[in-house]
């Protein structure tokens, strides 16, 4: 088993050519600077790391024969000096024996995150099926086409999501786009696929959060920010729903005997394509992503926060667990913070019930 610095060290044979500073590479590094920034602008609400849990990186993953799985937004595959976090959560499983389901919208760039692990792992069974988060048919077609295929549910990594673009976007669904992704989508996924779970063995729901959610001030009657919008405030405030959304799914599934663990997670801040996806490099993000690149860790150390939500058995529902060293923004994984925006019990059932409402699904 190789160490998560060599996560991305193959290529397969079909490596797509690499212009030395691609767009996508150049970009890569900008995810990190907008915690950085966040973290300067909000330092009493920053979320803290904890080295309360011993070293763990990819040898630790246990064996995950058996156990199937589900990624979302795990088509981000090695390009330049970047990669997306879902690659190394889905190819981390993947070596360890997991059948992973890499669901994403593009299937060109499914199949080459497939030909990247293949290459690595030679044994790994992984396919891909197509999802669109912000798009809520698409979410039920999924959802419709697990429930088809035989062979149960025992994981499901809810990683996809987008920092936003300049410019408002909507939906298909009418839906302001960054909370169709970020938040609504990935609610409504887990609802149709909880019954899978149910029936999985040991069945864990991994949401991908972000420090950035402590600067989040979610305001459930203003969704669609059609009034004003900033795609910062929009990320924020989405994560914050996410991660409030995982906190009270563990709540409901201990209350209602669901069996199933809500376990929550945050990368601290990776060189990935999520500022040069959504804001671009001519955004704040964008200059910190292209001239601060010291502030993001590689995207293999920022998925091992996920990867141990995932596949430690040490990691408990409910849990919160990020990078523990400089600010919970590098590192290994440790205990996360859970910031105080999203402690409150009463926010937590009535972001559950909008969710539910507008996603027009219902958890059982
Ligand atoms: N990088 C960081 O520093 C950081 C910090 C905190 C939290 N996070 C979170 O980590 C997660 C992974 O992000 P990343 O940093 O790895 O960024 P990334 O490289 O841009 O990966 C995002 C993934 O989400 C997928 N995706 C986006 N919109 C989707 C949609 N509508 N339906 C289905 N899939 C969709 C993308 O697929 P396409 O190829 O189709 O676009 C891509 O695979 C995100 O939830 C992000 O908010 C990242």
């Amino acid at each position: 088993m190789r160490s998560s610095q060599d996560n991305r060290r193959q290529q397969p044979d079909s490596e797509p050519p690499r212009s030395g500073l691609s767009r996508r590479s150049l970009l890569g590094m900008a995810a990190a600077g907008t915690a950085v920034v966040a973290v300067g602008v909000g330092g009493n609400r920053l979320w803290s790391g904890s080295s309360e849990i011993p070293d763990w990186t990819y040898e630790n993953i246990p064996p995950q024969q058996g156990r199937r799985v589900i990624v979302t937004g795990a088509n981000g595959f090695p390009e330049g000096d970047r990669s997306g976090l879902g690659f190394h959560i889905a190819l981390g499983l993947a070596r360890a024996g997991a059948h992973v389901i890499i669901a994403s919208r593009s299937q060109e760039r499914g199949e080459e995150a497939i030909r990247w692990m293949m290459a690595d792992s030679p044994d790994a069974v992984v396919r891909f099926e197509p999802l669109d988060l912000a798009d809520l048919n698409s979410v039920r077609n999924f959802v419709a086409s697990m429930h088809a295929s035989s062979g149960g549910l025992d994981l499901l990594v809810n990683n996809a999501g987008t920092m936003g673009t300049v410019e408002r976007q909507v939906s298909v669904d009418g839906f302001e786009r960054v909370f169709a992704t970020n938040a609504l989508g990935p609610f409504a996924l887990t609802a149709g696929l909880l019954p899978l779970l149910r029936n999985g063995n040991v069945p864990r729901i991994v949401w991908m959060c972000s420090g950035r959610g402590a600067f989040g001030d979610l305001d459930l009657d203003d969704l669609q920010r059609e009034q004003s919008y900033d795609y910062a405030s929009a990320y924020n405030d989405s994560k914050q729903a996410h991660l409030i959304a995982a906190l009270e799914c563990d709540r409901r599934s201990r209350a209602l005997g669901w069996g199933v663990a809500s376990i929550a997670a945050h990368p601290g801040v990776a060189r990935t394509n999520l500022i040069p996806d959504g804001p671009g490099l001519d955004s704040p993000e964008g200059w910190r992503f292209r001239n601060m690149p010291f502030m993001f860790q590689g995207s293999a150390q920022g998925a091992l926060p996920a990867l141990y939500a995932a596949a430690s058995p040490q990691a408990a529902g409910g849990g919160y667990y990020g990078p523990k060293g400089v600010m919970g923004m590098r590192g290994l994984p440790g205990l996360a913070s859970v910031p105080d925006n999203s402690r409150d019990p009463q926010m937590a059932v009535d972001v559950w019930e909008t969710l539910q409402r507008l996603g027009t699904v219902s958890f059982s």
